[in-house]
């Protein structure tokens, strides 16, 4: 997954940020008010965006499919 993770999961930077089918969207626990302000500055945020390093994976979410907008770039890639 080229996802960069730069803050390890702190909710200091976005760029774990993926955009999630609604189906599989409707089934995460909701995003804290401090996921929200960081999705605030990510870039190409749409409805169903989400931090997936705050996502919790379980069974019920084995098989969940994201997307990484296409405004992403992993600077530890280049
Ligand atoms: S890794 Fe930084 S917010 Fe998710």
């Amino acid at each position: 997954m080229p996802l960069e993770g730069t803050c390890e999961g702190q909710m200091a930077c976005s760029t774990c940020h993926v955009i999630l089918a609604e189906e599989w969207f409707a089934r995460l626990q909701p995003a804290s008010e401090e996921e929200e302000d960081m999705l605030d500055l990510a870039a190409g945020v749409q409805r169903f965006s989400r931090l997936s390093c705050q996502i919790e994976l379980t069974e019920e979410l084995d098989g969940i499919e994201v997307f990484v907008p296409a405004e992403a770039r992993n600077a530890q890639r280049y």
